[in-house]
């Protein structure tokens, strides 16, 4: 009978007492199929118990597509030294069942059925396998809950028995196969809960837990040591309860955690930046609540985060927008507020942020709400809202007219409104009622970025109340700076007196800000050229002439960020003169303080210029930009590059006088008609010290 060609891979015949003698068509040395007249098949010999537990197996199975009719079919079985190594048969619409005696192909090491419509329950048996090392059972109809014993495969490393129908719960020995590394028992009816177990696995790589009917808390025991390789933790679809165990932060490996559609509840905890090589983290569809942690910003490697619907509140983190790989970002359907951070608003659209009433900032969201009234914001830290509107009843105080201006009665806030010369018209009450928003703080005051009534936007400077000079020396002072108009200084048109001794200064605004952001916070994109430059420069110089030589007033505090920019790009010098409102001691205070400040200041950039210079590496001071016209506007940067030097020698004796600064930058760039044409304001001036 037998076959006696012996195949190559079967070195030996086991030498076992009683030899049933199989042809082992097909088997995993064999893959083109033979002819049936064939006498030469290719064969090896396998063991009784083998055989016979195949028959069974053959027997128990339903094979409505006749795969296994003939031997010849078996296209997925393979043998070694005389045993049943492999079964592999998907996809071939084969039913009934598994019967227990697969226990008895000892040699097995990787049975796979899937997408099969295979019934009944996982035989216990498997778990006696001492070399099963892949059992993929997934889309079948199986039943019944998994077998404990599968916990003692030694050598088990994949199960897939996602998309059956098993019941009752995750048995707590499956981690007891230690080299177990992909998990998935997902799309069946589990219950019970994560067994606690897992979190002391040191295999598990892949844990796929999704949809089923678990419930309870997530294990709480995940430590590094243990856990170093677990990349993909999928719990979503369940019935999880409790909060997020931050010990679950301690899997660094971490690249997936989905925990999407559970019922997790309490804060996200700043520890989950953790999780230092997460890619993609769904929390969606849960209970969370409570702020989005900051740190989130600090998981670089993120690519998509979703936290919608839960009852997250607070802010989104700016954090979120340091996020360079994010592409995928969700936070709909929570109690956020507050502005969404621009990089983030213009990145993702609505879809990712509707849902939440307070937040506003993204495309087609809510208008924000105004912000504030100016009279509720505070003017300093210490002094909360002091101006009221508890004064809504004391009489108003009609001011007096000065011949500085025009008065305005401070209405029913009961203060005193004066007008320069403008085109503003508004009321007292116009301005503490307009909204208004800081722009910036300085040793005055802070600036406020006010919108009317009417729409029309004002800077007011509200000093601080403390250093100002008593009310009769400061409308002296402050009726004399309001009158000074000059093409390159900034404006005062009004002034505002509280009842109470609080002082609003208003100018006009500068949309494009000052000439420190004009330079340094443009796009990579957006240069600005000397011809620009040197008008701004020229312009400068001019309103600092004209304060030298008209006004008697030494600036003392000249830097680009006090030199403001209009729509033109024309210069205008704010804060001029504001050491005249103040008390003689708080302005001993500030200059010791500047003093203090410069001694403090590592870096003196006129030095360093003047040191790089020296050395004859002149061109490491100027812009980049502005070095590839070198050839034609060298000697102009050089030129002025010298000027500026001598404007800043450290004794002031030395120093230009500001007419003869003007004078050179004109020789250096003399105006060209269209430059100082229309508003006549272009100048020059670099910025100098010398007054
Ligand atoms: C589960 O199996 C069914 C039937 O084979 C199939 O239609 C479905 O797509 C599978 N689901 C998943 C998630 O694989
Ligand atoms: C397997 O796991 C269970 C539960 O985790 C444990 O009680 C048992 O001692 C383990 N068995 C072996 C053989 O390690
Ligand atoms: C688990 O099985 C499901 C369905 O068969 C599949 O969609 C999913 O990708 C698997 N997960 C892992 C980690 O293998
Ligand atoms: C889900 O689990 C709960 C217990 O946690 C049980 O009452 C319920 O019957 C289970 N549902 C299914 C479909 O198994
Ligand atoms: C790590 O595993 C060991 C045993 O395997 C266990 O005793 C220890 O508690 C685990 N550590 C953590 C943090 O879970
Ligand atoms: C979680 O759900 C179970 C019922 O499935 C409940 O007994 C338990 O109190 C819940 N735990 C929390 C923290 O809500
Ligand atoms: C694991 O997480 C817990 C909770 O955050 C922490 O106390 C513990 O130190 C962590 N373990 C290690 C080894 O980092
Ligand atoms: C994180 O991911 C990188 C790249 O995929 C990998 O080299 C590194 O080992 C991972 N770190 C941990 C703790 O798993
Ligand atoms: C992480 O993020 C927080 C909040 O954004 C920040 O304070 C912290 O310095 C960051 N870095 C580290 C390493 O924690
Ligand atoms: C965000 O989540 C909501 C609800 O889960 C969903 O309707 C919306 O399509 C999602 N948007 C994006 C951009 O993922
Ligand atoms: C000088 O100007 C800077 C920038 O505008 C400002 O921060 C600082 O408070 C001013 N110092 C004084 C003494 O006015
Ligand atoms: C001032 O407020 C207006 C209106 O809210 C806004 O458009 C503008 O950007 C603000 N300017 C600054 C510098 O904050």
């Amino acid at each position: 009978m037998a076959m006696h060609k012996q195949n190559d891979e079967p070195k030996g015949i086991s030498p076992f007492t009683h030899i049933f003698f199989l042809v082992c068509f097909f088997s995993c040395f064999f893959i083109e199929p033979v002819s049936s007249d064939q006498q030469g098949w290719d064969g090896v010999v396998v063991t009784a118990a083998d055989f016979q537990a195949l028959q069974a197996f053959k027997q128990e199975l339903i094979d409505s597509k006749g795969f296994l009719k003939s031997w010849n079919g078996w296209v997925g079985i393979k043998c070694a030294k005389g045993q049943f190594i492999v079964i592999q048969l998907p996809w071939k619409g084969l039913g009934g069942r598994i019967t227990e005696k697969i226990g008895q192909l000892q040699a097995l090491r990787k049975l796979s059925l899937h997408d099969d419509v295979i019934q009944g329950s996982i035989p216990r048996a498997l778990g006696v396998l001492p070399d099963l090392r892949g059992v993929q059972l997934f889309k079948n109809r199986l039943s019944g809950s998994i077998p404990a014993t599968l916990g003692s495969c030694p050598s088990l490393q994949t199960l897939d028995l996602s998309n059956n129908s098993l019941t009752g719960v995750v048995p707590e020995s499956l981690a007891n196969s230690t080299k177990l590394y992909r998990l998935n028992l997902s799309f069946n009816l589990i219950s019970g809960s994560v067994p606690v177990s897992f979190a002391r696995s040191s295999s598990l790589i892949f844990l796929d837990l999704q949809p089923n009917n678990l419930s309870g808390p997530i294990p709480d025991s995940w430590g590094p040591q243990n856990h170093s390789r677990l990349r993909n933790l999928d719990l979503s679809y369940n019935a999880i309860n409790g909060s997020l165990p931050v010990s679950l932060f301690n899997l660094s490996s971490l690249v997936v955690l989905n925990l999407e559609s559970n019922g997790l509840e309490d804060q996200i905890p700043e520890s989950i930046q953790g999780l230092h090589n997460l890619s993609v983290l769904v929390l969606k569809r849960n209970k969370l609540s409570g702020p989005i942690p900051a740190s989130v910003g600090n998981i670089s490697s993120l690519t998509k985060l979703d936290l919608s619907g839960n009852k997250l509140s607070g802010e989104i983190p700016f954090s979120l927008a340091n996020l360079k790989t994010f592409n995928s970002f969700n936070v709909s359907y929570n109690n956020l507020s507050g502005l969404v951070p621009a990089p983030l608003s213009q990145k993702f659209n609505s879809s990712s942020f509707v849902g939440n009433i307070e937040l506003c900032g993204y495309s087609g969201s809510p208008p924000c709400p105004s912000p504030p009234p100016l009279q509720n914001l505070p003017s300093s830290p210490s002094r909360n809202r002091d101006i009221n509107i508890e004064n809504l009843s004391s009489a108003g105080e009609k001011g007096i007219p000065t011949p500085a201006g025009e008065i305005e009665p401070g209405g029913e806030t009961g203060g005193k409104l004066v007008h320069f010369d403008g085109p503003m018209v508004f009321t007292a009450d116009d301005l503490l009622c307009a909204t208004a928003e800081i722009m910036g703080k300085s040793t005055y005051g802070t600036v406020y970025n006010a919108t009317l009534e009417d729409g029309n936007q004002v800077a007011v400077k509200r000093l601080r109340e403390k250093i100002t000079k008593g009310q009769k020396e400061f409308e002296t002072e402050v009726n004399l700076l309001g009158k000074i108009r000059h093409r390159n200084l900034l404006a005062m048109r009004a002034y505002y007196l509280g009842p109470k001794g609080e002082k609003l200064l208003v100018f006009d605004y500068m949309p494009k800000g000052s000439l420190a952001t004009f330079l340094h916070a443009r796009g990579p994109e957006t240069t600005v050229d000397w011809p620009t430059r040197m008008r701004i420069a020229k312009g400068v110089t001019r309103g600092l002439m004209y304060l030298h030589t008209q006004e008697n007033i030494i600036h003392g505090n000249l830097t680009s960020s006090n030199v403001l920019l209009d729509e033109k790009i024309n210069a205008k010098i704010a804060d001029f003169g504001l050491s005249r409102l103040m008390t003689a001691a708080a302005n001993a205070n500030v200059i010791a303080t500047a003093g203090a400040l410069e001694a403090m200041n590592g870096v003196d950039l006129p030095q360093w210029v003047a040191s790089i210079v020296k050395e004859e590496w002149t061109n490491e001071v100027f812009d980049l930009e502005l070095m590839r016209d070198a050839s034609s506007i060298g000697d102009e940067l050089l030129n002025t590059l010298k000027l500026g030097l001598h404007c800043v020698d450290p004794s002031p004796s030395a120093r230009p006088e500001v007419q003869q600064v003007l004078q050179q930058l004109e020789e250096i760039r003399p105006d060209t008609p269209a430059s100082s044409a229309p508003s006549g304001d272009d100048g020059a001036g670099v910025p100098s010290t010398s007054e």
